[in-house]
């Protein structure tokens, strides 16, 4: 957490922040800007409360674990003010990230007045005290009265972690209640618990490269009423090896995409099942590149396949 003297330097430096984040926008967005201004932020419900979500949140995994300073904490700031500007709100943390939740917290308490903000973690540990320790740390790290979401986080424990959540959730402690997977792990045991447990909201990793998810969790999510986050969007930012210096395809122009990033954001978005995609940056730039998937038209069928079969392709 930071000290007393921290956050006055930080405050101090927020309006130099501010409009540099400004002035570094307005030539990146002001092809898009009217066209970004005049449309609203895309939101998709989560099904079991019909509660409207911007369908571009962000990750913080290794990007938002960095010890605290002011200057780490001012080029956060910038990060996350580019987030709130383009509409987003959903922010995925964990125990298991070192010092994310923390920092997330400390960019929130220096901002005023607070932006609306969905505040999602995660428990990640063994026991039924240890876990109840863990969330209440959390919820202090991340400056949050209450989540809106905790998930178990790879299934770790889980039986023992979804009996506390439910309870929580009973007692409104918590709003929402999931369980996590990544790239693939323990599907088999994921689907079994989709199945049979009553949640909220389920995370995995889906993207144009990694379509596993399509088997069977995106379906059964669909067809039990779960709201999907998903994790790893650009692979952990693999899928820029292979577009490298390659032009965008027509079908970008269509979708109103200007770059891969958007372009890989979008051909997620296309898939009914998805609510939410989490796509983690430590840079300014991209976070205001990625926002730009929070707006205009998303792929139909046909524009999906299309995009598919360029990636394919290269
Ligand atoms: N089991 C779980 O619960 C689980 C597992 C995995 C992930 N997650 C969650 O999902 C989030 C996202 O997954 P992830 O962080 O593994 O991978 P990711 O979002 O697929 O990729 C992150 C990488 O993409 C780069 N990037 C971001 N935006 C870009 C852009 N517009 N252009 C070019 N490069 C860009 C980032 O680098 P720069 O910093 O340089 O932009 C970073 O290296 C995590 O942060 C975490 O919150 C959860």
């Amino acid at each position: 957490m930071l000290n007393r003297r921290q956050i006055l330097h930080l405050a101090a430096a927020l309006p130099l922040l501010q409009g540099g984040i400004a002035r570094a926008a307005a030539p990146a967005t002001a092809a898009a800007a009217a066209d970004a201004d005049a449309d609203a932020v895309n939101t998709r419900p989560i099904p079991s409360s019909g509660e409207l979500l911007p369908v571009i949140g962000m990750g913080t995994s290794q990007t938002f674990d960095v010890a605290a300073s002011p200057e780490a904490l001012a080029e956060l700031g910038a990060v996350l003010q580019a987030f709130f500007a383009a509409g987003g709100k959903v922010i995925d943390s964990s125990p298991m990230y070192g010092e994310a939740e923390s920092r997330v917290g400390d960019v929130l308490r220096s901002l005023s007045p607070r932006p609306p903000v969905f505040a999602a973690t995660k428990v990640w540990t063994r026991g039924r005290e240890e876990g109840i320790a863990q969330m209440q740390t959390s919820a202090q790290r991340m400056a949050v009265e209450r989540f809106d979401l905790i998930a178990i986080h790879n299934l770790q424990d889980w039986r023992t972690h979804l009996a506390t959540l439910k309870q929580w959730q009973a007692e409104g402690k918590v709003r929402y209640i999931g369980i996590t997977t990544s790239h693939g792990r323990n599907h088999e045991e994921l689907l079994d618990i989709m199945r049979r447990e009553p949640l909220d909201f389920v995370q995995f990793s889906y993207n144009i490269e990694d379509r596993v998810a399509e088997q069977a969790l995106l379906p059964l999510a669909q067809e039990r009423g779960i709201a999907t986050m998903i994790n790893r969007p650009y692979q952990r930012g693999s899928l820029f090896a292979k577009t490298r210096d390659q032009a965008l395809p027509d079908v970008a122009g269509e979708l109103g995409c200007s770059s891969w990033g958007q372009f890989f954001l979008k051909w997620i978005l296309g898939h009914p099942a998805v609510t939410n995609v989490i796509p983690a940056t430590s840079r300014v730039h991209h976070m205001q590149d990625n926002m730009q998937a929070n707006f205009g038209p998303l792929p139909d069928g046909r524009q999906r396949a299309e995009m598919l079969r360029v990636f394919t392709a290269l």
